[in-house]
């Protein structure tokens, strides 16, 4: 049973499987509040590194998760860099610094961390029940991560996982990362992947699984919006929303997730 009342869609997966880029337009089209949890551990994984904290110094690294003022906004209007939210640590705008390689290789070892997972976690249930449940001014909202329909929010009615293979996941993320002018070495993109996807499911704590009624999508040679069509006609079963506005401009019909890169 469903104790809360709660127009979630919590969606899961590995390292680029699609997770906020199909989040993202999913929460455009039902005017629901988009969350990508990765943010705030990245955040933290950012901040170690900037104060020369050990990611294996679990106090310290705990303490930082559990002190660290992490800001994520909506774009403002003089931001148009592609970027989905803006980042803060403090007052520092670190919307791109947290996507550096150096974040890539320490974020999973700061988030198999169980008093980060305990500090962030909190914090990511009460965003996702105040939106929601709709007292925060949107009609509902859109999470995505690694564990928000196993831990975060499990009573999401609508729960999926985003499942590709690890090959095309590393394509995608080399392409992303090419696309910002940044050095990446696809082979090197593609092993920090596979040790990524290795820490994460394997760790103690909220481990990356699909929940047990999750939806599972392979969204390979699907395009975003097949994929994205797939999620909304499940939120319209199970939640009863449909699309505030059918705005898809920004996005080419043949945009893909699946099969993108030769
Ligand atoms: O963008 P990408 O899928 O590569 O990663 P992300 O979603 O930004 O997440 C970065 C890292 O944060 C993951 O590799 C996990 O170690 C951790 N994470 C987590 O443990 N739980 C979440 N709900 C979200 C992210």
């Amino acid at each position: 049973m469903n104790a809360i009342a709660v127009n979630a869609i919590a969606i899961d997966g590995p390292a680029a499987s699609g997770k906020s880029t199909v989040g993202f337009l999913v929460g455009q089209r039902l005017d629901f509040l988009f969350f990508d949890t990765g943010v705030m551990y990245r955040a933290v994984a950012w901040a170690i590194l900037d104060r020369g904290i050990e990611s294996e110094d679990r106090e310290a690294v705990g303490r930082i998760a559990e002190q660290l003022s992490i800001g994520v906004n909506a774009p403002s209007d003089g931001e148009t860099d592609g970027r989905q939210a803006t980042i803060q640590v403090g007052e520092l705008d670190v919307t791109w610094s947290i996507r550096a390689p150096e974040v890539d290789s320490i974020v999973p070892v700061v988030a198999a961390n169980s008093r980060v997972r305990k500090a962030l976690s909190r914090k990511q249930r009460l965003i996702g029940l105040e939106h929601g449940s709709g007292v925060a001014g949107k009609a509902g909202v859109v999470m995505v991560g690694r564990d928000i329909g196993t831990v975060v929010l499990p009573e999401a009615p609508v729960k999926i996982y985003l499942e590709a293979p690890l090959e095309e996941r590393a394509r995608r993320r080399f392409l992303e990362l090419t696309e910002r002018k940044k050095e990446a070495d696809q082979a090197a993109v593609l092993d920090d992947m596979r040790l990524r996807d290795r820490i994460d499911s394997e760790r103690a704590d909220a481990p990356l699984r699909p929940a047990e009624d999750a939806f599972l999508v392979q969204t390979h040679g699907l395009s975003v919006l097949e994929v994205v069509d797939q999620i909304l006609s499940l939120a319209a079963k199970r939640l009863g929303v449909g699309p505030a506005k059918a705005d898809d401009s920004d996005l080419p019909l043949d945009a893909s997730l699946g099969n993108d890169v030769e």
